[in-house]
């Protein structure tokens, strides 16, 4: 058995130094962190005798990974986006909030400046072939009140499951919008039915995923950001109901009050007075929203987006 070099005096010096615990210039909570990674990557090295050319294709991975602009991927993939909407979860209950829509990922794929238009919108703007889809709804507040002037600002793939911004063969803001709702706080859509979007087949987060015995699918869903003056941001998405990665969603992003009945329309009456050919699908979601406190724990996110 080799000694643990972790435990060693030298080590733990070691570990000082590098986080600054040695002197007292800089940031007190950052050096703790900062200690508290390398102790836990040496520690992992040790437990799992990870050797020099191991620990070095690792590096290198993940010099790929930024590289690919993959972290939005990969982290998610890791279950670390759901973890941290499960921490907010936990301090939005420690602090009273119950009920609500609940929140999930936000993903990588937002891009701000959507068009923005009154109570309705459509979202195709390019030409696909698939199932169109008609989305309606309310935002309310917890009592039930509809929260009029809300923006619902909605974004999701094309019936190939690419992104608008990240496909350039897309037009700008293809599939993504925003919506004002009207004084019932009503809001509808008319887009085309996404598919499920998939990390490339060729990049980093599938070949730690593939290594792992994983996928790095997702079942198909759309996203909403849902704020309003005085009421705690929104992030969230519904999954589209009968798809079979459903329960399978590589980044952890499926709850079950997330999942609306969809309808499928067959009936040629109905399908002409929506001025269709083809069969099309319904789906009613209403969002309820917490109104914002002083006490409550922030809601808004940062984050960079691409641009
Ligand atoms: C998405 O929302 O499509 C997404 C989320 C996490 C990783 C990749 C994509
Ligand atoms: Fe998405």
């Amino acid at each position: 058995m080799r000694e643990k070099l972790l435990y060693t005096a030298q080590v733990k010096a070691l570990i000082d130094k590098v986080a600054g615990l040695d002197n007292a210039e800089g940031d007190q909570r950052l050096k703790k962190i900062v200690a508290r990674v390398v102790t836990d990557l040496m520690q992992t090295i040790e437990d799992f005798d990870v050797s020099p050319t191991e620990f070095w294709a690792a590096a290198s991975y993940l010099e790929k990974v930024g590289m690919s602009h993959e972290m939005g991927l990969l982290i998610p993939g890791l279950g670390l986006e759901h973890f941290l909407d499960l921490r907010m979860d936990q301090e939005e209950r420690a602090a009273g909030l119950i009920g609500g829509t609940p929140r999930t990922i936000e993903g990588p794929l937002y891009i701000e400046g959507a068009p923005l238009s009154k109570g309705e919108a459509r979202l195709d703007q390019d030409p696909e072939t698939g199932e169109v889809l008609f989305m309606d709804g309310q935002v309310k507040d917890a009592a039930g009140k509809p929260v009029a002037g809300a923006i619902v600002d909605v974004w999701h793939a094309n019936t190939a499951g690419w992104y608008s911004h990240f496909d350039q063969s897309q037009t700008p803001f293809n599939l993504r919008r925003r919506i004002e709702t009207d004084e019932d706080g009503r809001y509808k859509f008319r887009s085309m039915l996404p598919a499920g979007y998939g990390v490339p087949p060729d990049g980093p987060t599938n070949e730690l995923l593939a290594a792992i015995g994983r996928h790095g699918k997702r079942p198909a869903h759309i996203h909403f950001f849902v704020s309003a003056p005085g009421y705690r941001k929104l992030t969230t998405q519904i999954n589209i109901d009968g798809d079979p990665l459903l329960h399978d969603d590589f980044a952890f992003a499926t709850r079950d009050e997330l999942i609306p009945a969809i309808t499928h329309h067959t009936d040629p009456a109905e399908i002409n007075a929506r001025g269709l050919n083809e069969p099309f699908a319904t789906i009613t979601f209403d969002f309820t929203m917490h109104k914002e406190a002083a006490d409550l724990p922030k809601a808004v996110v940062e984050r960079a987006h691409a641009a």
